[in-house]
């Protein structure tokens, strides 16, 4: 029990402190190191009609960061998956974030 107790008291303190401390351009960083080759500037060299922007991602039932993150876990034909141990949880919220922000 007190395993448990510690574990999850981790994990609370990952999800308040580890986000905002991630700095922006930690995230710009790692989305032109592990997705920019495919997306450049929010783009999609490997499928048009499949880019970064606000609109097709909501096109495509992409609508939060939860989302996004969906889609690297468990990329489309010709994406890149990128599962817990290259991506891991923060970075690929990080990362979200990002595009999110950044792609119009
Ligand atoms: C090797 C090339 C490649 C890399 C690297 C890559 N992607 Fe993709 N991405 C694609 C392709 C191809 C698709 C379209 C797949 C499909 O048809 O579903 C796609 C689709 C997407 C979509 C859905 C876009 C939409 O409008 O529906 C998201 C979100 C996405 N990628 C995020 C990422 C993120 C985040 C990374 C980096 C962590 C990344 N991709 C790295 C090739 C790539």
């Amino acid at each position: 029990m007190k395993k448990v107790l510690i574990a999850t008291a981790a994990m609370l303190s990952l999800t308040v402190f580890a986000a905002p401390g991630f700095a922006k351009e930690d995230a710009k960083a790692e989305f032109d190191k592990h997705c920019g080759a495919c997306h450049p500037k929010g783009g999609n060299i490997m499928k048009a009609d499949k880019t970064l922007s606000k609109k097709s991602l909501a096109a495509h039932g992409i609508k939060a960061d939860k989302d996004i993150i969906a889609k690297m876990r468990n990329p489309g034909p010709g994406m890149t998956k990128f599962d817990e141990k290259t991506l891991p949880q923060k970075e690929a919220k990080a990362i979200a974030d990002y595009i999110l922000k950044t792609f119009k």
